[in-house]
């Protein structure tokens, strides 16, 4: 994980979850099977709230802890009255968008960057 994440997860975690932002902790038989950062957005437009999922991670891949934990972040979201869910991925994470796709994600726009 990038020191970045890292510190903005230690920070969402000392602040707790609230109604803008919660980590989710998924559990069996006591063991975490991992977790999913979710978050409310405003509408840039004034239109209803948005969902964001911020993180997500697991920590043995393939057992459907993953597919458990965006449907508990979109509940999460909904309950919150949000109509849509928004994620971002890298291109060259092919993994990630792949399991996007099979949760029902579409990518909608491209971001271009440049190094400079
Ligand atoms: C991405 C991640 C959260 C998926 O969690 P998971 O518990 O392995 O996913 P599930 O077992 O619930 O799988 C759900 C579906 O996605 C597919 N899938 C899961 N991981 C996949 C991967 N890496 N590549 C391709 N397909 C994948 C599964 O085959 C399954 O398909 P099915 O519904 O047809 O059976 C997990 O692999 C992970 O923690 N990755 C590292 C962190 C990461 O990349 N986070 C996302 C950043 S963009």
């Amino acid at each position: 994980m990038e020191a970045g994440t890292a510190r903005q997860l230690a920070y969402a975690l000392e602040r707790g979850n609230d109604d803008h932002s919660a980590i989710l902790v998924l559990e069996e038989d006591g063991r975490r099977q991992g977790f999913v950062w979710v978050k409310m957005l405003d509408d840039f437009y004034g239109g209803p709230p948005m969902g964001k999922i911020s993180e997500i991670a697991v920590t043995e891949s393939g057992k459907g802890s993953g597919r458990q934990l965006m449907s508990a972040a979109e509940e999460w979201a909904k309950k919150r009255g949000a109509r849509l869910m928004l994620l971002n991925a890298l291109e060259t994470n092919a993994s990630g968008r792949r399991f996007y796709s099979l949760q029902g994600y579409e990518p909608e726009y491209t971001a271009y960057v440049k190094r400079l």
